[in-house]
């Protein structure tokens, strides 16, 4: 073990902290680097997170360094170099969306704040927490000193759905896939896109491509149905798949994750926005701002944007 580093977990008591804390602890996001960890939930839940922190001493993990519990961001976000987001206010029932948006809103701003007031300069974000893209761009907003490369949403889920819809599909195993891409909001109006894919280095065509894109669109309530609860392991192990490639580089394949956009492909500045991504190495990255794309693409596009920029209208108003 030669290198350590400091990861917050918002949301610590959850779902997907349950099933993400352990693949971060056994070293399969940073690999054999020691982690002190930091877990972040509300009051409520603070005998809730005693016992995560029992279970984790007692899988007795070579890597753990020290933890630290608690409700206050502004003592847990000290010194962190990662911080993963999936702390929100959940959806209840007869609430609307506008509600969810402010009551999350209202989240990020504060954890941006304490950011801004105690995090470090480098600082990753991820946010997982829905409304993801707009969440970050909020939590972006209050945290100005740290680089705006430095602030990513999850749509890695997407993606990983969209690669296995296609393999079976095209009945070809997923590691002959390559970008497939998600672009715009991790919600309904998201375009998953085939445009830019390749099965063995060709590109291809779907049976039904509007099936495919619907079916992506509306996974998570697919699971959510199923299930009667949401997405867990699954979006846990998206988490890991987007830290561990933003923090290693991916040379094969485009990436997909929100990231606050510069305009690329005409998108309104400032929006985060889940594009074509480069990811080169120690959290660097490059949004891939070249692709030719169709009109149907294009479309598809202007209306997840439209979406996000609701989304933000409705956060700003808080
Ligand atoms: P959960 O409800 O089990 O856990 C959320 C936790 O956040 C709870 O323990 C709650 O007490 C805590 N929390 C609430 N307010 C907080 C605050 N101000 N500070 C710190 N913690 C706070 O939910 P689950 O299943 O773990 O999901 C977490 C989030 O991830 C949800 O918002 C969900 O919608 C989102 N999600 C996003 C996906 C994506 O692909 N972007 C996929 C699946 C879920």
């Amino acid at each position: 073990v030669q290198q350590t580093l400091t990861v917050c977990v918002t949301g610590a008591a959850g779902q997907i902290a349950y099933s993400f804390i352990p693949l971060l602890l056994s070293g399969q996001v940073f690999g054999q680097v020691k982690i002190n960890l930091r877990l972040l939930d509300i009051p409520k839940m603070e005998t809730a997170l005693k016992g995560v922190v029992m279970e984790i001493e007692d899988c007795a993990y070579p890597l753990i360094g020290d933890i630290q519990t608690g409700s206050n961001p502004k003592e847990l976000f000290k010194n962190c170099d990662l911080i993963v987001f999936l702390g929100g206010f959940p959806r209840l029932p007869g609430m609307e969306r506008k509600d969810l948006l402010q009551k999350n809103a209202n989240i990020f701003k504060e954890q941006g704040e304490a950011l801004q007031e105690v995090g470090k300069d480098d600082v990753k974000c991820v946010v997982v927490a829905n409304p993801a893209n707009t969440n970050c761009l909020i939590l972006s907003r209050y945290a100005t000193k740290i680089p705006r490369q430095n602030f990513t949403c999850l749509t890695r889920l997407d993606q990983n759905r969209a690669y296995a819809q296609v393999a079976l599909a095209l009945n070809k195993p997923l590691n002959s896939l390559k970008n497939i891409i998600i672009w715009g909001n991790h919600s309904t109006t998201q375009y998953p896109s085939i445009e830019h894919a390749t099965a063995d280095g060709q590109s291809f065509v779907l049976p039904d491509q509007g099936q495919f894109i619907e079916r992506i669109q509306k996974r998570g309530a697919e699971v959510l149905n199923a299930r009667g609860n949401s997405s867990v392991f699954s979006a846990a192990n998206a988490v890991k798949d987007h830290i561990k490639d933003w923090f290693n580089g991916r040379e094969d394949t485009l990436l997909s994750l929100g990231v606050l956009s510069n305009g690329e492909y005409g998108v309104q500045s400032g929006l985060c926005f889940s594009y074509p991504i480069r990811c080169l190495g120690a959290f660097k990255y490059e949004i891939v701002g070249n692709l030719e794309l169709s009109d149907f693409s294009k479309q598809k596009l202007k209306v997840t944007e439209e979406e996000l920029i609701q989304e933000q209208g409705l956060a700003e108003s808080i």
